[in-house]
């Protein structure tokens, strides 16, 4: 298959809502063909010479890893800037770090705060921008995810995912995935922590083109019934460290154990998109029995965002 006929060369991957469910469809079928291609051993150096400029302004192992990686694999080559490091951090500008970084890089990749401080690097950039996480999403995760249900169950649509915990960037790029694909997501939080009002809006409007139903749950117990896949994140957020302990209390029962897991259907997988908090929002055994998929969902980031930068970058 040819990155080119997807047709996305110059677009920036900043949220899911963006991309129609065929564009998405189809960067998941690059993902496959690509990691079929590495499988086999055969080259697809498809972005040579191309240099990804990677912005981190939060910790990473896999997002680091999987775009350097990645680019190397592709025939290009990825820069790791920590933010401690770059002249962001003394206060120069979005705008004026995208215009600097257009005339060096093929393509950015930025992990952040605010959403926002993406869209602004993509406005004023002139190269493609890849959201690597922010406060509100976690796109390039969400792909990873997708292509790993797709091998797992042969497809997406009408697929139940239920999502335990905290209303993150996760479980809202989740909604937003889902909604394009035609699944079947519910967000089951304790009060307070429910996704934002307006990312279920946006899910709720795209659900409503594909036939995929939005729900937000509060027992986790209902929830999981006849669920085909149980999936959670971190109670603590990056950047919510202080409020950890407040959250811990908040968020018990909202763990993904045993039992929990025997409610579920009986073929039900377990994804959780790392890094992984044994004893609050998930066990050990759990992230370790056989119906995890968690390592397969790592190894997918790699083969997603390839799809992602193959397709995007010119
Ligand atoms: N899942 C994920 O994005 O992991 P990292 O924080 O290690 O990149
Ligand atoms: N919700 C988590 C995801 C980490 C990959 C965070 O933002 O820290």
């Amino acid at each position: 298959m040819d990155a080119n006929d997807l047709r996305l060369k110059g677009r920036s991957f900043l949220t899911l809502h963006d991309y129609t469910p065929a564009e998405i469809g189809g960067l998941l079928d690059l993902a496959a063909d690509l990691k079929a291609r590495q499988r086999a051993g055969k080259a697809h150096a498809l972005l040579p010479g191309r240099v990804l400029a990677m912005i981190f302004e939060k910790s990473s192992t896999r997002t680091r890893v999987s775009f350097e990686v990645g680019m190397f694999q592709l025939g290009g080559h990825a820069m790791f800037l920590s933010s401690s490091d770059i002249q962001l951090k003394l206060g120069e500008t979005i705008k004026d770090t995208a215009n600097v970084l257009s005339r060096y890089a093929s393509a950015i990749m930025i992990r952040t705060f605010a959403q926002q401080d993406v869209a602004d690097l993509a406005a004023y950039g002139q190269v493609p921008v890849i959201n690597g996480l922010t406060d509100d999403f976690h796109p390039c995760q969400i792909m990873a995810d997708m292509l790993t249900i797709r091998e797992h169950f042969g497809g997406l649509q009408e697929r139940r995912l239920v999502y335990v915990g905290d209303g993150n960037n996760v479980a809202h790029s989740l909604m937003l995935g889902g909604a394009k694909m035609g699944m079947h997501v519910t967000i089951c939080t304790p009060g307070g922590y429910e996704p934002k009002e307006w990312v279920v809006k946006w899910a709720q409007e795209d659900a409503r083109q594909t036939g995929a139903t939005i729900a937000l749950a509060r027992d986790p117990h209902v929830a999981a019934r006849g669920a085909d896949v149980l999936y959670t994140d971190t109670w603590a957020s990056m950047g919510q460290e202080a409020e950890h302990a407040r959250r811990v209390k908040d968020l018990a029962g909202y763990q993904i154990d045993e039992t929990l897991l025997s409610e579920a259907s009986p073929q039900a997988r377990v994804m959780h998109c790392l890094p992984a908090h044994w004893g609050e929002e998930i066990s050990e055994s759990v992230v370790y029995s056989p119906q995890s998929i968690v390592f397969d969902q790592a190894e997918n980031r790699l083969h997603a965002q390839k799809a992602i930068m193959a397709a995007l970058i010119p």
